[in-house]
């Protein structure tokens, strides 16, 4: 009989953790290197050391917990992220932790050895919301950030990325990172289509693109009494049409075209002073190379054309591109055999939401899990996925690594 994850664990843990930075609607804000963080490090550090694994901490603070295989061999890696976004949810990232965590144990359970050995991952700062862009130290294990580019990141309110992993005890040694056999990554779709197709489980095809950008509009703060609206040069004006263009440049492109502005800073912010200087994100994403760059297009001849109406001035730094990525066959197809193996109907889709997967996948044959999320809903403190869609999530994720990692009993 294949062996079967214990649901009673996974789910104890998943509230265990959602305790550390819960928020009062239920859900959890767990930012990258805040206390939040270090305490979700510190219990997971704690049950990979109850389960006997090799905990280890890199330069960049992810962290590993490695269970010997019958070989020496390059691991199959499991795992995602405990950090969190402001008052997101509960399983975001976790799931995959967790879910990574209870594999390897349900393996020592039933007594089966790996012929690969099998390392359980949190990667630092998937989310890239308090230290933008998003998945940095999956990404410099994958050489696409340089370290010092990394530790110089700052936060809103100026504090050094270096500084503050070394602040919270997890900036650890520098260390040669052997690239895996492979990577699994469980993780919630936090979209509808799972819900849609009524399927608890997906395999993930692969990840769409990502740009991230920043602009800015400069004006002139004034008097909000005597100032003629003809003469003003009011920059969050300014910006209002330019968010209402952002949205029309992705309605108006196709069907999976989607664009957001997620935060907008006003200055100097109060009510009785004409808005001098807007600064605010854009959030492009789709599955072509081209579109997006036709929309990075579209922002920049938006904002100058407000430019030219409103007369202030407009700035455009784009500081993130995350390309699409296919996830590897093999591994996909190990993951779909996992789900045939348990009965479950196959549901494959790709990933509107960015992953360390992504990385992970320029350096070695990566896929990915999906559970189904309730209403679609992420990042936001409604997030749910079911007990039982979880623990199916999960038992697709040991099928699957046992079928990478060869296990034998
Ligand atoms: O932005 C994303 O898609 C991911 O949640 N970091
Ligand atoms: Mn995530
Ligand atoms: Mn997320």
């Amino acid at each position: 009989m294949e062996p079967r994850v214990n649901g009673e664990r996974l789910h104890g843990r998943l509230r265990r953790l959602a305790e550390i930075g819960a928020t009062a609607g239920g859900g959890v804000t767990r930012l990258a290197l805040s206390a939040e963080d270090k305490a979700g490090r510190d219990l997971l550090r704690a049950w990979m050391e109850e389960a006997g694994l090799r905990v280890a901490v890199d330069d960049l603070g992810n962290m590993t917990g490695r269970r010997p295989g019958e070989t020496d061999e390059p691991p199959v890696l499991l795992g995602s992220h405990l950090d969190s976004v402001v008052r997101g949810g509960r399983y975001d990232g976790a799931l995959g932790v967790l879910g990574a965590l209870e594999v390897v144990e349900t393996l020592a359970d039933h007594g089966l050895r790996t012929q690969l050995p099998l390392v359980v991952v949190n990667w630092t700062n998937e989310e890239g919301v308090r230290f933008e862009p998003a998945m940095t130290c999956s990404g410099a294990v994958a050489g696409r950030f340089e370290r010092a580019y990394v530790y110089d990141r700052t936060d809103r309110a100026g504090l050094r990325f270096e500084a503050e992993l070394r602040r919270i005890g997890y900036l650890g040694e520098e260390r040669p990172r052997p690239l895996p056999a492979a990577y699994l990554e469980l993780h919630i779709e936090q979209g509808p289509v799972l819900e849609a197709a009524g399927g608890a489980v997906g395999v993930v095809g692969g990840i769409v693109g990502i740009t991230w950008l920043e602009v800015t509009l400069e004006g002139q703060a004034d008097h909000a009494g005597p100032s003629p609206m003809g003469s003003r040069r009011d920059a969050l004006a300014a910006a209002a049409r330019v968010v209402s263009g952002v949205e029309r440049l992705a309605r108006e492109r196709d069907a999976v075209a989607v664009a957001t502005v997620g935060r907008l800073v006003v200055e100097p912010n109060v009510i009785n002073t004409i808005p001098g200087r807007a600064t605010f994100s854009v959030d492009f994403r789709h599955p072509e190379p081209a579109v997006l760059e036709a929309q990075v297009a579209g922002l920049e001849e938006l904002v100058a054309g407000v430019a030219a109406e409103t007369g202030v001035r407009g700035t455009v730094r784009r500081f993130w591109t995350s390309e699409p990525t296919p996830f590897d066959p093999g591994v996909v197809g190990a993951i779909a055999g996992a789900v045939e193996d348990l009965g479950l109907p196959r549901h494959t889709l790709w990933s509107g939401a960015g992953h360390d997967a992504k990385y992970l996948a320029e350096v070695c044959p990566a896929g990915m899990v999906f559970v189904r999320s309730r209403g679609g809903l992420s990042h936001c403190e409604a997030e749910f996925s079911s007990p039982e869609d979880i623990e199916a999530g999960a038992n697709v994720l040991l099928g699957a690594a046992i079928r990478l990692a060869d296990a034998a009993d």
